[in-house]
């Protein structure tokens, strides 16, 4: 049913392309009447967000096709450049990066698009969506007049902005604004050259025709650094508060045009140890309502999360990573699934315009492929030299991410004990220097964690001369305010009772190939791992395979994989990068299994890089497949003791402002 829906839509937009030969296609700002006009005519759309990265490009017909029949006439997307240009210079703009084909996919299906190419997005992805190679430059001062960072910048949109042209309204195409940087007026620099310059880039790259704007949180405060002439000014604001006054704030920056609320929440972000937010549909559709009823465009942010596959999402300050589910409470799940809030939207929508014809298409079917049997591999340390291709460089202090050129993932850092520690030492990172977690082992056993902004001191014991290795988790860049410029590893010296630790071997790992190319072996020695009844071991793979069963109909299908007494780690399905787990953090306990990473024709792969401790002595040492998702359960809370004095060194400006107060400022 939903493909011959599609049919239909195609040929409808097929002829609406086609009669664009005839008229030339327009889209205005109306000053004098305060709305859009589109081909001349008064226009508003109400939008909703969908994140092609978040996605996987099997998926993007369905969730489009959806949030269409929700009565949606646009869609809103971020264009990250963090997962276009990975390495400077070197350009993705295919498969799950395939940016033409999404923008091309939503007009076919009918929709106009909000274009929002940063170069800063926010959007809790990795480090706001610049790619981490800038910090390069160590001082480069991000998003600002600074000219190394301008001229990556120019470098990058001198790319992206051109495959964006043909994509345009007047041109054809479906993009009827684009949005210059994302929320300026929260930051800091408050440059105003760097704004005008980007204006001029745009201008340059996309005509003079092409409405710009920005967006700011509704109050004159964050208008103030965040708008300037030649870009429409837009407020973002959520559910619950003062519609009315929200839009104040827009009319002192914008005094005549159309009301926009370019970012109204759906529902809210998660972090790892907080509880899962969950905002009510009634809420949502009162709001929504309000906002319809005063002639406003808008943008529902999210209607579809999606997922943070990999090492994509971003983290907040006091560092808070956000987790893999970027669900967001939205009308559609993370899988795509319909919802109540869903239904009640479009309800609302239904009393202001027409919703098209036909059935909704369905939510996914899921499949509970049960437990699959897990098996230690090797640990990490065993397995060096597989995952790391280029072997150790050596050091006197110790290295960073960036430093090495590695930019996502785990880092090793090894070095000898200089003194004996018979009795528990301390093992510190005095000035908070664990970006973000750091797995400590001494000969190979496990001997504690420290945690960026929770734990700086572990003690250890050890006689000198042992091997000491600390596996240093990236957990995700911040992605708002001052802490961007977020270099990862070890960016300062450990102490060892006191005395900073020199001489280290810092091995960069290539963890993703190793997996993906089936690298990964079982030691011999596998029979000697249950002996070991610790509360901590030593980060190691785990591997097992499953089938996907015969003789019924429509396999594969979607999944969700649990992690039964496991604690923290990584997680491949066939080699694709699920993300992270951290059932013993939560608030998410399972992870989204895309049908399209499975296969019927050879068995499946698990792989796990388990980083503190295993199930496995306990004598269950599986992972489990269910048809249903747990994102939502209670979380254990950490306690930073005897950290309150570093943590004065932090801005606390940056914080979230919590759910009630009604105005986000993302
Ligand atoms: C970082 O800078 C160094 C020189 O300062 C250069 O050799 C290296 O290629 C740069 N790396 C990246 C990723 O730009
Ligand atoms: C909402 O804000 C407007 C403008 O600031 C004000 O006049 C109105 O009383 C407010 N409404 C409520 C319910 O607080
Ligand atoms: C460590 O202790 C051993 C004896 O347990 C001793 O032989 C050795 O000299 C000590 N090493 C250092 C560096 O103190
Ligand atoms: C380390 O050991 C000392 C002495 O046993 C103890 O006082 C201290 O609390 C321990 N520190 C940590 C972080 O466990
Ligand atoms: C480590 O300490 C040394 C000596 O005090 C210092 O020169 C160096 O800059 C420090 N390294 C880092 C990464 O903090
Ligand atoms: C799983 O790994 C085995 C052994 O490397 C390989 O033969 C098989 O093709 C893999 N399965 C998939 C679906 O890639
Ligand atoms: C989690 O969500 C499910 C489904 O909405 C609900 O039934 C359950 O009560 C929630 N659990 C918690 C702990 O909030």
């Amino acid at each position: 049913m939903a493909f011959c829906v599609y049919v239909l839509l195609l040929w409808f937009a097929g002829a609406a392309f086609k009669s664009t030969l005839a008229a030339p296609r327009t889209f205005e700002i109306d000053y004098k009447n305060n709305c859009f006009r589109k081909d001349g005519d008064p226009f508003r759309y109400i939008s909703g967000s969908i994140h092609y990265s978040r996605i996987p490009r099997v998926y993007w017909k369905d969730r489009l096709l959806k949030m269409y029949m929700a009565g949606l006439n646009a869609i809103q997307t971020y264009v990250p450049w963090n997962y276009h240009e990975p390495v400077p210079n070197q350009y993705i703009f295919s498969g799950d990066r395939d940016l033409e084909y999404f923008l091309q996919l939503a007009n076919d299906i009918g929709f106009l698009v909000v274009l929002r190419p940063g170069p800063y997005i926010c959007a809790e992805w990795d480090m706001g969506g610049l790619p981490a190679w800038l910090l390069n430059k160590t001082d480069i001062v991000l998003r600002s007049s600074d000219p190394d960072y301008i001229r990556a910048v120019d470098n990058w949109m001198g790319n992206l902005l051109p495959k964006i042209k043909p994509f345009l309204y007047q041109n054809g195409g479906p993009i009827i604004t684009v949005q210059v940087e994302n929320e300026y007026g929260s930051y800091f620099a408050c440059d105003y050259n760097y704004l005008r310059h980007l204006t001029q880039l745009f201008r340059h790259h996309l005509g003079n025709e092409v409405v710009l704007f920005t967006t700011d949180g509704a109050s004159v405060g964050f208008l103030k650094c965040g708008s300037l002439q030649d870009l429409y000014a837009t407020v973002d604001f959520g559910p619950g508060g003062n519609v009315t006054a929200a839009f104040a704030a827009q009319r002192y920056a914008e005094p005549h045009g159309p009301l926009v609320n370019s970012e109204f929440y759906t529902g809210w972000l998660d972090h790892w140890g907080e509880h899962h937010s969950v905002v009510s549909a009634s809420i949502v559709a009162k709001s929504l309502n309000e906002i319809l009823e005063a002639g406003a465009s808008v943008n529902l942010y999210m209607f579809i999360g999606g997922t943070n596959f990999g090492y994509w999402n971003g983290a907040n300050t006091p560092y808070a990573p956000q987790p893999t589910s970027y669900d967001y409470d939205a009308p559609l799940t993370e899988a795509g699934d319909l919802t109540g809030k869903y239904f009640a939207i479009r309800h609302v929508i239904q009393q202001y315009k027409s919703i098209p014809e036909g059935p909704v298409p369905p939510s996914t079917p899921k499949y509970a492929y049960g437990a699959v049997k897990m098996n230690k591999l090797k640990t990490l340390s065993e397995a060096l030299d597989t995952v790391s291709f280029s072997g150790p460089v050596k050091t006197i202090y110790p290295l960073t991410f960036t430093d090495i050129n590695q930019h996502f993932g785990y880092v090793l850092y090894r070095t000898k004990l200089p003194m004996n520690c018979s009795t528990p030492t301390p093992l510190s990172s005095p000035l908070n220097g664990v970006r973000d977690r750091a797995y400590v082992s001494v000969d190979g056993v496990a001997a504690g964690v420290l945690e960026r902004d929770k734990y700086i001191t572990i003690n250890i014991t050890g006689t000198a001369g042992s091997q000491l290795d600390v596996l240093v988790e990236n957990m995700g860049r911040v992605n708002y305010g001052k802490g961007i410029n977020d270099f990862k590893g070890l960016t300062s010296n450990l102490t060892l009772n006191s005395k900073v630790l020199t001489d280290w071997l810092v091995y960069s790992l290539s963890i993703d190939e190793a997996v993906s190319q089936g690298l990964l072996t079982g030691s011999q020695t596998e029979e000697m791992w249950s002996t070991l009844v610790t509360p901590l071991s030593a980060p190691a793979f785990y591997s097992g395979t499953f089938s996907i069963p015969n003789g019924i109909p429509d396999l594969p299908q979607d999944t969700y994989i649990e992690f039964p007494g496991w604690t923290k780690g990584q997680v491949w399905m066939n080699g694709f990068n699920l993300g992270r787990y951290w059932p013993k953090r939560g608030p998410q306990l399972t992870l989204y299994v895309p049908a399209h990473v499975l296969s019927t024709d050879a068995p499946n792969n698990v792989t796990l890089l388990e980083l503190e401790s295993d199930p496995c002595s306990s004598g269950s040492c599986t992972v489990q497949f269910t048809a249903i998702p747990v994102i939502n359960s209670t979380v254990a809370h950490t306690t930073a003791h005897a950290f309150h004095s570093v943590l004065q060194y932090y801005s606390f400006v940056d914080l979230n402002m919590p759910l009630e107060i009604g105005f986000h400022i993302r």
